[in-house]
């Protein structure tokens, strides 16, 4: 019997049907975006910070509550964006967010400004409405050190443009912690607003129910006993971890691959124990669960090709062998090697030097574990 029904259910990218123990908060944001929506003039929007640890259920709920607004309400969009995808530029991020929303107001010679202004107009001329999610916004802050920031502009809109009716509705902030590490100025911290949301860290309690609820979405039943959910939450619950459900369904997945390639149809506690002892630190493991598949495949290569040659670097063209070879067997197209490894060493995940490449902070054999299943589902 297999162990899974369906482990995508366990991805970070699948939107679970409910977001339990998460009620009061929703309704609190879904509240302070149609003060948005129903503005008194033609200026006002609401700005809102959504602040909690790492597998919080930050993300979710503002992408939840995104689509609701935008059912419930006519010529309304949400537009999402992940703000640790992109290096501090900001004209990168208003390209993805212009080209997302409003392909005829974007264009590739056209600054940052240039392009947010076009935006305000596209939406006024249109009359089209936007709220925009910008998730981990204290990651862009403190890369940003002291140039400008996406917070700064979108806290400010009604003031460096002119544009009327300004239809940008609502603007969420998504970060861990509400002083941005202190790299915001006064100003900025406060004109992000008063209105912020604090998702504190799940109970154990609360995590058995949220576990229990993915389990049936994902697994097939009776594979997963009571026990090995409490366990999950028991240390998902205590420090360092502090209530992460992205680490949780990241156990229960592995664990649930350890079973089915032992040929067991019953996930057992000593599985989910094997599995934390190779996870990653949560905090990195979290970001390589964010980074986009084609940077994902060719950090995977890197791995793949240290752990076979035990050396500090890896040859570039061996890398882009194995890179090859990896997407020939997942059906990936090959192109996008350079672009990928720019964007992995842009950020620090690796170094280069020359035409070769070594691994930052974590060894070859974790890595190429959790990559492998990160790029499974
Ligand atoms: N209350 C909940 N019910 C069900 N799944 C949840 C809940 N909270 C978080 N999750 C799941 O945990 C994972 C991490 O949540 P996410 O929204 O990415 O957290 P954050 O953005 O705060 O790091 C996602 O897969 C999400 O579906
Ligand atoms: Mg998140």
């Amino acid at each position: 019997m297999p162990v899974f029904m369906d482990r995508t259910r366990l991805s970070p990218a699948h939107l679970p049907k409910r977001l339990l123990h998460r009620e009061k908060e929703f309704s609190l944001l879904r509240k302070f975006l149609e003060a948005g929506v129903e503005r008194g003039d033609d200026v006002f929007y609401s700005r809102v910070q959504v602040v909690g640890p790492v597998g919080a259920g930050k993300t979710t709920l503002c992408l939840m509550a995104g689509q609701e607004m935008q059912r419930k309400h006519r010529n309304l969009t949400h537009a999402y964006v992940n703000l640790r995808r992109f290096t501090s530029s900001k004209v990168s991020i208003y390209r993805y967010l212009v080209k997302s929303v409003a392909e005829e107001a974007y264009s590739v010679s056209l600054s940052a400004e240039e392009l947010l202004e076009n935006l305000l107009h596209f939406l006024k001329n249109t009359g089209q409405r936007l709220i925009i999610t910008f998730d981990d916004a204290d990651y862009h802050v403190s890369m940003s050190r002291g140039r400008e920031t996406v917070v700064y502009d979108f806290t400010r809109l009604h003031e460096f443009s002119s544009v009327r009716p300004l239809n940008v509705l609502g603007v969420v902030f998504v970060s861990r912690e509400s002083g941005y590490g202190g790299y915001l100025d006064r100003a900025e911290t406060s004109s992000l607003g008063a209105s912020v949301l604090r998702l504190e860290p799940y109970t154990r309690e609360q995590l058995i129910d949220i576990l229990a609820d993915r389990v049936s979405e994902a697994f097939v039943r009776g594979a997963v006993p009571d026990n090995v959910v409490e366990y999950v939450a028991d240390v998902v619950s205590k420090p360092p971890y502090s209530g992460d459900v992205r680490l949780a369904l990241d156990l229960l997945l592995y664990a649930g691959n350890l079973a089915e390639n032992d040929g067991r149809d019953v996930v057992k506690v000593d599985d989910v124990r094997y599995a934390l002892s190779e996870t990653i630190s949560v905090s990195r493991a979290a970001e390589y669960a964010d980074l986009p598949e084609k940077p994902k495949a060719v950090l995977l290569s890197i791995a793949k090709v240290l752990q076979r040659r035990d050396e500090q670097t890896a040859e570039l063209k061996e890398i882009r062998e194995m890179f090859s070879l990896f997407c020939e067997s997942h059906g990936l197209s090959e192109s996008g090697f350079d672009k990928a490894l720019s964007y992995l060493a842009e950020r620090g995940y690796v170094e280069k030097r020359g035409d070769k490449v070594g691994l930052v902070g974590v060894d070859a054999r974790r890595l190429s574990l959790l990559l492998e299943q990160l790029l499974k589902r």
